[in-house]
């Protein structure tokens, strides 16, 4: 039977704007954020942070003035199993006992009804510290000023390697190298972080909160409480938005609530404000690049030496993967025969840096394609020029020595987007117009990137996600599975998918809510997967009860989709319960070996190419984007608004990596943790952004689609760097591109 014959043509919901299965809730404000829930006699916990960035606690004094009976007070030894929020490696703790080894660390946990008392009285609490030394840098870690991880301060390392990089370069005609530095970043979803919880020793633990990924939050309190995985449940509820930022800390604020409820006896609930917000949780990770490129005289490459640090703050959390991110897209979407990749994430008394939407990729892509644009110069040879001599094709092998597979063309790409965006008239008139004496100056610029879709190497393999389809009589289908709606779409693609698969329309589809009580564990809602990964398993549950129906003679081939609910009926009548769970599994022909880093290190890639024009004020150093052209290849698009949405909200991203954000740090701490002092782009400093998909389908995904959740933010800051420096002739290394920082580099560049 083909699929066509099961298929009624005319439902098709592919490609389609379906209105985005929420929206009506989240707009008319019926929808639960965790804020909006209340249980009776709940409690609100608030939590006291260390304000040294490392050091012995001596003492925790309770001031005078608080009617502190009627607190609950929970410190570290009230943990009932293990102090840690296990997640890759268990150094974390859950609340910090008898050392602190970075600023905003919790220490102290108190819980009452008045919210106002509990502020004054988190305000009451004095921790007494001896003060140990404390390194904030790259550079100090990486010299061992002082040892405060493990025997070296790094986290981890990767070395990737393909042909000899080290005797290419040797003998390579041209040499070119280069250092390049990104800052942190916030990710400033509209929602802050907070959770509600129901602890008892009679009851276990049960969750409601903010987050991407329940069976991460599960795992953590497992091992915080020791309780069986059936004794824990946790449930998301509205998310508003995670970009990475809700993928480890909600564990930790989790576990915090369900302690001063298991002590107290009643729900706990604890939402941060904004300051809280920036001031603890996760950001993006710091980076530092360092390039050695060896070319031919005509710019194809021959070696390429790259060595990619970034700053992983106290703890481990994610730095690990985010590190692996960054390595594997380190040499972009290039062919070079030789490729060493060295990489470390290393430790500093900031608070943990964490995962956010690009995961490492923007950091190395920031630096490749700058350093790419810096090689075209010296070489005399056009941007594009140069990516076109370098891009790989169909067939030929990434850094990772992974064989592309997908029918990619950057050249198309990079032919269509310089279209779009005049790019080639407007660099010559560019170059004109500024030579004059005016004090803005114009420029364009772009970034050639690629982005993989799904865990790393075997990662999807190990996570063995599963997800299930359910049906009742009345012919409503429901999609089960652990995936997390946060703005992304993940409601209505899988409607969409389900549905398209199903031949019936959209409004049939019901999304349960994510709850370990009810779902399987589809994995955690992160790395662009969801679409990809689960979507293909939710298509081939659908495509699987469907196949029951007819095959149990209830329902005909071809059927029109009012005949479906009948046949629902028919057969639950018959047979029971209509439900297909179905689980991952790797496809044979991907290989990925962990010990030499190689291999199939992502089942599919966006291409994608960028292009950004600005315009600086010389005077002011200020940077405007004013035009913005984004091509990609993400496979199918299931969805052209809400794809064309995460591009151009990652571009809005980009722009605030690359122009505006700015973490000022002192002692480790964020000093500009109020949305008045870290600026972020409005809408104001947003052009227009516009978005061109290349479908090309990818036969293994959901209707042929792959990922696009994170590219956008890749190419995006490079594309405006590699901008600016067009328009002002300054070598940019690093972002963002403050006006304080712009001025500087333009003084220098005058002096
Ligand atoms: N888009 C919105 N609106 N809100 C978000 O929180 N997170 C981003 C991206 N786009 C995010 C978003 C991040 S970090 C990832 S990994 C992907 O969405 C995750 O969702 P996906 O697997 O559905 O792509
Ligand atoms: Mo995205 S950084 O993988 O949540």
């Amino acid at each position: 039977m083909t699929e066509l014959a099961t298929k009624p043509t005319s439902s098709r919901l592919i490609g389609k704007p379906v209105q985005r299965k929420e929206g009506r809730e989240k707009v008319t404000g019926a929808a639960k954020y965790v804020d909006d829930i209340d249980f009776p006699d709940m409690l609100y916990g608030a939590t006291v942070r260390s304000t040294v960035p490392r050091g012995k606690i001596l003492g925790i004094h309770f001031g005078e003035g608080i009617p502190w009976n009627e607190f609950t007070i929970v410190t570290a030894k009230d943990i009932p199993a293990k102090n840690c929020v296990a997640l890759l490696i268990e150094d974390q703790p859950c609340l910090a006992d008898a050392v602190v080894n970075h600023p905003e660390e919790a220490v102290v946990l108190l819980a009452h009804p008045d919210k106002y008392l509990l502020e004054e009285a988190r305000r009451a609490v004095r921790i007494e510290y001896d003060p140990l030394p404390a390194i904030f840098t790259i550079a100090d870690s990486l010299a061992k000023k002082e040892i405060i991880w493990g025997e070296d301060n790094i986290f981890k390392s990767f070395l990737v390697e393909k042909g000899d990089a080290v005797a290419a370069l040797a003998s390579a005609e041209i040499i070119f190298e280069g250092e390049y530095e990104t800052g942190a970043q916030e990710q400033l979803y509209i929602e802050p972080q907070g959770m509600i919880a129901r602890a008892s020793p009679a009851e276990g633990v049960a969750v409601w909160g903010s987050l991407q990924c329940p069976y991460y939050v599960h795992k953590a309190l497992k091992g915080i409480f020791g309780l069986p995985s059936e004794r824990i449940r946790v449930v998301q509820t509205e998310t508003g938005g995670g970009f990475g930022g809700k993928e480890e800390y909600p564990s930790m604020i989790a576990a915090h609530a369900a302690l001063l409820s298991w002590k107290s006896g009643k729900p706990v609930k604890i939402i941060y404000d904004r300051a809280e917000d920036m001031a603890a949780t996760t950001k993006r990770h710091p980076s530092r690049t360092r390039h050695r490129t060896g070319l031919t005289r005509d710019g194809k490459l021959v070696a390429m030496d790259i060595d990619f640090t970034i700053d992983g703050g106290a703890y481990v959390t994610l730095s690990p993967v985010v590190l692996s991110r960054g390595t594997i897209h380190a040499a972009g979407p290039y062919l070079c025969p030789n490729v060493r990749v060295r990489s470390r994430a290393v430790a500093t008394n900031m608070p943990p840096h964490g995962a956010f939407r690009g995961f490492g990729a923007p950091q190395s892509v920031f630096a490749l394609e700058r350093h790419m644009d810096r090689i075209a110069e010296t070489l005399g040879i056009a941007p594009g020029e140069l990516r076109r001599r370098n891009f790989v094709h169909q067939g030929d092998t990434l850094a990772v020595s992974q064989v592309v597979r997908d029918k990619t063309d950057m050249d198309q790409l990079m032919t269509r987007a310089f279209d779009l965006s005049d790019y080639h008239a407007k660099r010559e008139r560019f170059q004109r117009t500024n030579a004059g004496s005016g004090a803005i100056k114009r420029g364009i610029g772009f970034a050639a990137f690629l982005h993989g879709a799904g865990f790393t190497g075997s990662g999807e393999e190990y996570l063995a996600s599963e997800a299930a389809i359910e049906a009742t009589r009345d012919g409503l289908v429901r999609v089960l599975a652990g995936s997390t709606e946060m703005g992304q779409g993940t409601n209505t693609i899988f409607t969409q998918i389900a549905a398209d698969a199903l031949g019936i329309p959209a409004d049939q589809i019901e999304i349960v809510q994510p709850d370990t009580a009810h779902v399987p564990n589809s994995g955690p809602t992160v790395a662009s997967r969801t679409t990809m990964i689960v979507g293909k398993l939710v298509e081939s549950a659908a495509k699987a009860i469907q196949r029951q129906l007819i095959e149990s003679g209830v329902l005909a081939p071809g059927y029109a989709p009012e005949e479906f609910a009948p046949a629902c009926a028919r057969y639950i009548a018959k047979s029971g319960a209509l439900k297909s769970l179905v689980k991952y599994k790797q496809p044979s022909d991907l290989h990925w070996d962990d010990e030499k880093y190689q291999g199939d290190a992502y089942g599919a890639y966006g291409w994608a190419v960028y292009v950004a024009e600005v315009s600086v004020d010389t005077r002011t150093a200020e940077v405007r984007v004013e035009d913005f052209v984004a091509v990609q290849d993400v496979g199918t698009v299931i969805n052209p608004v809400l794809a064309a949405g995460q591009v151009e909200g990652g571009v809005a991203q980009g722009i605030g990596f690359a122009l505006y954000e700015n973490i000022v740090w002192q002692q480790g701490r964020m000093v500009n943790g109020q949305m008045t002092n870290y600026i972020m782009p409005t809408s104001m400093d947003v052009p227009p952004i516009r978005v061109h998909f290349e479908e090309v389908p990818y036969e293994r995904g959901p209707a042929g689609a792959k990922g696009i959740g994170e590219l956008p933010l890749d190419g995006t800051a490079p594309a405006i760097a590699n901008a600016v420096a067009h328009a002002t002739g300054i070598d940019v290394r690093s972002i963002p591109l403050t006006p304080e920082a712009l001025a500087e580099m333009l003084e220098l560049a005058h002096a």
